[in-house]
């Protein structure tokens, strides 16, 4: 039965600045455009899987604040819940975002504010939350104490995990059994596996790599080559499908992971929501921006029929 899904991450307000190039250490370059917006990874995985038609959970710490607020209409426009903990002491976060004006490729600097205070705790009150939903999502922009005892949580409960090991940061090892998907990019996949993932060969060894630590599954995505999905029993390359070119790659990792997070939850074959994750982040980079940039089930569906 699809109970939804639940996502333990963070929410920081994405301001993004558009330029030719990136200023070098000491340099002032003229920008070409500037958007305030709802970012975060965990946020916009939310938001990528209730537009999705998942119904989704939040779990989180903002500050009281403007960006505070942002949060909370972000939530309530895109149809999340928020299970939250407002923190008088400490701000929300925000993002610095650079976005190549012609290539659409970004660089981010993130500070997550409040939500580096997410506890053990503050999952441990959430569990109800966790233990009610089919699919359980976390990330590393938060406290990975807080990540493990989510994993952990869903694990007991028979709650599919996904883990998305990024920013690129090193995890204890023993989080992989926690995880029926670890999901990184191809950058995060070859920080943590040693090698580039320059073929698909190379992206099959990574998923090697993974399952042999203990994870269920992994699935790599890898840009304009699709995504990989790569279990025991079959390794699938997922292509790419997008409605046009993309102008704003930024949060495409995270419209991935809620597309496939909410299909998972449908109940659809993993390497059936990973092509749902691929439309979701195909049609998002077509657009600004990261959380306003994810589309409706209805706008991934009809590309998804069109490219039968
Ligand atoms: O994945 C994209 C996100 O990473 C941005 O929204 C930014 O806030 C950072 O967390």
């Amino acid at each position: 039965m699809d109970k939804g899904v639940a996502i333990l991450g963070i929410f920081v307000a994405d301001t993004a600045y558009l330029a030719p190039r990136m200023p070098a250490v000491g340099e002032t370059i003229a920008g070409s455009g500037f958007a305030v917006g709802p970012g975060g990874k965990g946020s916009n995985q939310a938001v990528a899987a209730a537009r999705a038609g998942a119904a989704t959970t939040i779990l989180t710490r903002i500050g009281r604040d403007t960006f505070g607020d942002l949060a909370r209409r972000t939530w309530q426009t895109a149809g999340v819940t928020p299970r939250i903990i407002e923190m008088e002491d400490q701000p929300t976060g925000a993002a610095f975002i650079y976005v190549n004006d012609k290539t659409g490729d970004n660089a981010i600097i993130v500070y997550a504010g409040a939500a580096l205070s997410i506890s053990v705790e503050d999952v441990e009150a959430a569990r109800d939350a966790i233990e009610n939903a089919s699919v359980f999502v976390t990330q590393l922009e938060q406290p990975v104490a807080a990540a493990r005892r989510g994993l952990e949580i869903a694990r007991a409960a028979g709650v599919r995990t996904v883990f998305n090991p990024a920013p690129a940061e090193p995890f204890p090892e023993d989080l992989y059994p926690l995880c029926d998907f670890i999901a990184p990019n191809e950058t995060e996949a070859a920080a943590l596996v040693g090698f580039a993932l320059e073929s698909i060969e190379d992206a099959k060894r990574a998923g090697d790599v993974f399952l042999s630590r203990g994870a269920g599954a992994a699935l790599i995505t890898l840009g304009s080559r699709g995504a990989l999905y790569h279990a025991a029993d079959r390794s699938v390359l997922v292509p790419a499908i997008a409605p046009g070119p993309a102008i704003d790659t930024t949060g495409a990792g995270d419209a991935f992971i809620g597309g496939f997070a909410a299909a998972l939850s449908r109940g659809l074959d993993p390497a059936e929501a990973a092509r749902y994750g691929c439309a979701t982040a195909g049609i998002a980079v077509t657009r600004r921006g990261t959380a306003p940039a994810m589309p409706d089930l209805g706008e991934v569906e009809a590309l998804l029929a069109g490219s039968q």
